[in-house]
């Protein structure tokens, strides 16, 4: 070998005594004018090497020229360190290579950080710098893991018959609920295509085409407002199959993050993951991603607090609302100035107020507590389960305003309070609701997409009650991410364009934009399902990070701009003008 024989981190104490060359980058540099130390690395970590001026007069001169990140390839026999020179921390600690010659392969200027691992420097300048920030060990192990639970996917999908696919990436909208990004077409002036927000119809086309089993590690791009766990380009593991019903899927898929799980990191799943329904999880946990790595659940005391002095509370259940709570252990300190960022907290999702019980060993004291009277209050504190040193809160509003703001302070509390355990809490969401209403455009919504099955015997059923009809759709969540969501599809054309007419398109709507789909229901449809998993946010709860950026080689900012390429970017009149588009 030209450049190496071994990998930097391969070099251990079984290796003393043998000739060695390897390759890499300079990490850090000793120089203390006599013995020179350098520590090269390469992706797999550094060795150190050691230039002594009596020793190898030559190669000891070209290592004081190095700095940096200068590419190196250097060749010496393996020797043990001196004991008081061992680093346990690293697999090569026991080992270093004085080195008899050494090249340098390029020069680098001095980079505008350092690729260490505790990096405090902006992000926008990482992502710049991206090809520096990724030669960062974390990065570098991030990205491995990536690899290995891709090579861990396609392992236990091609074992179990499934076949890998593309679809196209330049296509017709897909409706998943984001803005479309849309290429103008050239050869059609004012037409435009839209790149897929996920394979969905393709994949359905792919089980009417007799697959049966299809996966594809697709890219899919949806121009939303960006966050920690959004990207406007993200992968998924995208399945389908046929012949399957719901439990079918959900069965595969569990066994998929097992197997994962155990070959990447070792860890091995308790099965079967639990199961809860949709209702249950905005009930006990007010989300559809519950996190489940501590309780503080939410508990109901509308029955309780329906008929007392405390108007606030009254008039919510006499209105249909509900009054709801969480029992804080040991936030019996919190002070009042706590309770106004809780409710700050809170207003976000729209509560009007936190109502705080704090319990003390000498009593119960609440600014409500002469409103409630001593026997409501007293039937309140034991529903709740409260102790002294606990601190109880209340939201009294609308059903969905309670659950979603009690499901947030739930979560911020669970940070302030440190309680959350160690582990992986998977749970499966299961039976959403098929519509919602969305009051800002007064229409129905699809939960998931117009293309799950909702629990009906005939069509004419969805003009009933639309909102109360349930779905065979699931979300699989981990750790209070949701991972990912699939649903048995319609398979019945009356049926799909019934969803469409209940979602508000028009015939005309319907044959412009899902045409293809119908018609092909009418050649022969299997009954059919599938699931998509998120891969970067799986990938990022398995690296232990808190934002997929750190899982992506390449991502946006929150902007949804590219740092490195300066991407979006302006284009020559040229360009626009052979695209039929004038900016204005
Ligand atoms: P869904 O829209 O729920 O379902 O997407 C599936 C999973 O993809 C991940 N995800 C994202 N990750 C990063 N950035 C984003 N902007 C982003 N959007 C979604 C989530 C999510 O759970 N076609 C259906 C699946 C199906 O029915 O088979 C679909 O795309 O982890
Ligand atoms: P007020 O009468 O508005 O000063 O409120 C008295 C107490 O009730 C305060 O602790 C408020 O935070 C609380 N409160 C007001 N509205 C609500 C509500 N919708 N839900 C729960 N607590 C509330």
């Amino acid at each position: 070998m030209t450049y190496r024989t071994e990998w930097c981190g391969d070099v251990t104490g079984a290796m003393v005594g043998q000739r060695v060359k390897v390759a890499g980058w300079v990490h850090r540099r000793r120089d203390h004018g006599g013995l020179v130390f350098i520590d090269v690395r390469d992706r797999t970590g550094v060795l150190q090497l050691v230039f002594d001026p009596d020793r190898e007069p030559a190669a000891h001169e070209a290592a004081h020229s190095l700095r940096g990140e200068y590419v190196i390839t250097a060749e010496g026999v393996v020797r043990a360190r001196d004991e008081d020179q061992i680093n346990p921390n690293i697999p090569t600690g026991t080992v270093e290579l004085p080195v008899d010659h050494l090249e340098v392969l390029a020069k680098a200027k001095t980079p505008p950080f350092f690729p260490e691992d505790r990096l405090d420097v902006d992000e926008t300048l990482r992502l710049r710098y991206r090809y520096i920030d990724l030669r960062r060990a974390k990065m570098q192990h991030n990205l491995m893991l990536r690899d290995r639970v891709t090579r861990a996917v396609r392992g236990y999908l091609s074992e179990r018959e499934f076949i890998e696919a593309e679809t196209p990436i330049l296509t017709k909208s897909t409706p998943e609920g984001a803005r479309d990004f849309l290429v103008p077409s050239r050869l059609r002036p004012g037409d435009f295509y839209a790149l897929p927000q996920s394979p969905q119809l393709f994949k359905q086309l792919l089980m009417m085409s007799g697959f049966e089993r299809y996966y594809q590690i697709a890219r899919a791009f949806r121009d939303e407002d960006l966050r920690a766990d959004r990207q406007p380009e993200h992968t998924q593991i995208d399945m389908e199959m046929s012949f399957v019903e719901e439990e079918d899927i959900e069965d595969l898929v569990e066994g998929m993050m097992v197997h994962i799980f155990h070959e990447t990191l070792d860890v091995d799943l308790p099965r079967p993951f639990p199961r809860m329904t949709f209702d249950e999880a905005m009930q006990r946990y007010g989300s559809d991603k519950p996190d489940l790595r501590f309780g503080m659940e939410i508990v109901d005391v509308s029955d309780l607090v329906a008929s007392s002095g405390f108007k606030v509370f009254a008039e919510a259940v006499a209105q249909g609302g509900a009054v709801r709570g969480l029992r804080v252990e040991g936030a019996g300190h919190f002070s009042r100035k706590d309770l106004d960022d809780l409710a700050k907290e809170a207003a976000v999702f729209g509560a009007k107020g936190v109502a705080p019980i704090w319990i003390e060993s000498e009593g119960v004291r609440s600014p409500i507590s002469k409103f409630l009277g001593d026997d409501v209050q007293a039937a309140v504190v034991e529903r709740m389960g409260g102790v002294p040193g606990d601190l109880l809160v209340f939201v009294a509003d609308r059903v969905s305003i309670v659950a979603a703001s009690l499901g947030a302070l739930r979560l911020h509390l669970a940070e302030r309070m440190d309680v959350r355990r160690e582990g992986w809490e998977f749970v499966w969401i299961v039976d959403p609701p098929m519509f919602e209403y969305d009051e800002r455009e007064r229409r129905l919504k699809a939960q998931h997409h117009p293309f799950t099955k909702p629990r009906v015997s005939s069509p004419a059923d969805l003009a009933q009650k639309p909102t109360e009809l349930g779905t065979y759709a699931y979300d699989l969540v981990l750790n209070g991410v949701e991972l990912g969501s699939g649903s048995i599809r319609i398979a019945d054309p009356e049926l799909q364009e019934a969803v469409f007419q209940a979602l508000g398109l028009s015939e005309d709507d319907i044959r412009a934009k899902f045409g293809f789909l119908v018609e092909a229901m009418d050649y022969g449809v299997p009954p059919h399902g599938g699931m998509a998993l998120g891969l970067d946010r799986t990938v990022m709860l398995m690296a232990g990070e808190s934002s997929i950026r750190d899982v992506i080689a390449f991502p946006k900012t929150a902007s949804g701009s590219c740092p490195l390429t300066d991407a979006p970017s302006n284009v020559a009149d040229e360009q626009l003008k052979e695209l039929h588009l004038r900016v204005v």
